[in-house]
């Protein structure tokens, strides 16, 4: 098939969806796009190659990118158009069948094998619709490696990939796969390479960084490490999980100068039937003691929490314990979201029974509750 695609200067188009995890591998993607000296561009109508890196951590976040996916229609000329990231591990070849417009679909561990996907597709000719990888367990270290920033003086820096941690509601690891941690080495270098190119800010990024270890370098000793480098001004890293964050990681927070004293702890709820089916692996006691600590000793630290509503089974006295641990917190920041069941997950089995409406509802509470925090009302 003649995909009519010219064969050298090809522009590619990048839209990223999800978490700042996605935005970095798109960044990664573009480096290795353009040291095949093709040209990115902002312009959706110009673009040869449009490429969706996705998201599946919730239902509405995969209904946004069907429905980009679908205005694409109104394009005139015909891109090649790649679905990749977790969606494209989630769903493979089922993408095809939802979408005629799709042409080739990558998981998140294969983007390093783009631009030969794109040379095969595009230049050789060589065209099939088809799920060319979702295979690799590790990434390549050198992708890391390529340099390219969006923004000029923060970057963001991936220490693991995957996690394990197996949250009954969470699609992350069966789409991203189970926790694997970076060589250290690289991972300071790469601190290095960005700082060269002017970068003087970074945030560390995995899905549960407390659980970093590699070669007898856990999590504070790697911020330390990280804290020590020339030409550093400031860091900050996302996201920990409460099981595994440790009074000697407030230390830190304290002691370490360059380090931001943000702490985005997500609780998920305040009732300890939900978080036992949450297999959250804490209680909402364990949590307000961990909060205490960390009040206690990072002075003026910021604190932000992620919560869901609509748990299967979620009782109304049981969202109330959720709105209460909000009020009694006083968070600078939380980010609510209404459930919804994923594909894989341990929760997709348990009945979704709290309806839509309801969701909703306890959504905008909660929501409402924190915005008068945040504005001092209450
Ligand atoms: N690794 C991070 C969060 C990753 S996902 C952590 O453990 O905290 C980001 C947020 O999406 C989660 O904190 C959770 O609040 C929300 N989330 C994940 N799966 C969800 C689902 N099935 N329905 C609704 N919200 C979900
Ligand atoms: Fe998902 Fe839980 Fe892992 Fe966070 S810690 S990515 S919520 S499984
Ligand atoms: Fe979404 Fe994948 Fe991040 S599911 S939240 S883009 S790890």
């Amino acid at each position: 098939m003649d995909t009519g695609v010219k064969k050298t200067g090809l522009r590619f188009y990048i839209r990223t969806f999800g978490c700042q995890m996605n935005v970095r591998d798109s960044e990664i993607i573009s480096g290795l796009l353009t040291a095949e000296s093709w040209q990115l561009t902002t312009n959706l109508g110009e673009a040869d190659i449009i490429i969706f890196n996705t998201c599946s951590v919730r239902r509405h976040a995969e209904d946004k990118v069907w429905s980009e996916i679908g205005k694409l229609k109104k394009i005139q000329n015909s891109p090649i158009i790649g679905l990749v990231g977790c969606m494209a591990q989630a769903y493979k070849e089922k993408v095809f069948e939802r979408s005629s417009r799709v042409d080739f679909v990558v998981g998140p561990n294969d983007i390093h094998k783009i631009p030969e996907i794109i040379k095969k597709v595009a230049c050789q000719n060589m065209f099939v619709r088809k799920v060319w990888e979702t295979n690799t367990r590790i990434r390549p270290e050198e992708i890391y490696h390529k340099g390219f920033y969006e923004n000029r003086e923060h970057a963001y820096v991936i220490i693991s990939e995957g996690c394990s941690n197996f949250c009954s509601y969470c699609v992350v690891p069966y789409v991203r796969g189970e926790l694997k941690t970076r060589p250290h080495n690289s991972i300071l270098r790469e601190i290095e390479e960005a700082i060269a190119r002017g970068i003087t800010k970074i945030t560390l990024l995995g899905q549960n960084v407390n659980a970093y270890e590699d070669n007898g370098v856990n999590f504070i000793k790697l911020i330390e490490l990280v804290n020590s480098i020339k030409g550093l001004k400031e860091f900050s890293f996302i996201t920990s999980h409460p099981q595994d964050t440790t009074l000697d990681l407030f230390k830190a927070m304290r002691d370490l100068e360059k380090l931001k004293k943000y702490l985005h702890l997500p609780v998920q709820s305040g009732s300890n039937r939900i978080l036992n089916l949450m297999r959250r692996g804490y209680t909402r006691e364990f949590y307000l003691d961990l909060v205490n600590n960390y009040r206690k000793m990072v002075k003026d630290g910021v604190l932000s929490t992620d919560i869901i509503v609509g748990f299967p089974t979620e009782k109304e006295e049981e969202f109330q314990d959720s709105y209460n641990l909000v009020k009694e917190i006083r968070f600078n920041a939380s980010y609510i979201f209404k459930y919804s069941p994923r594909p894989y997950t341990e929760a997709e089995k348990f009945p979704d029974d709290v309806s839509r409406e309801e969701k909703e509802r306890r959504h905008r509470i909660i929501l409402e509750l924190q915005k008068e925090i945040s504005l001092g009302k209450k």
